[in-house]
């Protein structure tokens, strides 16, 4: 791929649900020079997401669908998509299954953080579990959007440290740190 200058950045959509932080981490490095993208849209499935103020705050278009009928709302994403020439997608702290249909009509990459280090603890919960379990190692990983959830190619991961003091929310803060490093890692290593 050619070696982008700032000038002509990839069009990119980030989905949310909630506060956003990996949102404002996103448009951030967004921004930078070095950055191969530009955030140009956010896209929430509720209009409590904590997040959507980083559209005001950044001016980003944003667009807020009703998922009561689920193919329905894809299809309106699909043609907001097509219209805004989105070319890549960010999911982040998005709550909604992204269908087999929809991954295969925007036909472009989607990618995805999740807090846990995949295969293990696919779906929510990921730090009570890992707690739970005893384990030594938390984390988080970036990976593609595959039609079966959490289980698309990795393309990086980071491990945390579980102390014996950690408890979901200690773990959770510390893997979100975490996160806000390895989700520009990861987008670099696609586009570079
Ligand atoms: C993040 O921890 C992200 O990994 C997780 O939701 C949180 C969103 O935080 N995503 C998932 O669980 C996806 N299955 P944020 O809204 O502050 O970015």
């Amino acid at each position: 791929m050619e070696k982008l200058t700032g000038l002509k950045k990839i069009k990119t959509a980030v989905f949310i649900s909630g506060t956003g932080s990996n949102l404002k981490n996103i448009i951030k490095f967004s921004k930078i020079k070095k950055s191969p993208i530009s955030i140009n849209l956010i896209i929430s499935n509720t209009c409590l997401a904590k997040g959507l103020k980083y559209a005001e705050q950044f001016k980003i278009k944003k667009k807020i669908f009703n998922f009561k009928d689920y193919n329905k709302a894809e299809k309106k994403i699909l043609i907001l998509l097509k219209k805004e020439k989105i070319e890549f997608i960010c999911l982040a702290g998005y709550m909604k299954i992204l269908s087999a249909g929809f991954i295969k009509k925007f036909g472009k990459k989607i990618i995805n953080i999740h807090p846990s280090l995949l295969p293990k603890y696919k779906g929510l919960n990921t730090h009570s579990r890992a707690i739970k379990n005893k384990d030594k190692l938390a984390g988080c990983t970036v990976h593609y959007v595959a039609a079966k959830l959490d289980s698309g190619k990795i393309i990086l991961q980071k491990k945390v440290k579980i102390s014996a003091r950690d408890n979901p929310a200690s773990l959770k803060k510390k893997v979100l740190k975490q996160e806000h490093k390895l989700y520009p890692a990861a987008i670099m290593k696609i586009f570079n």
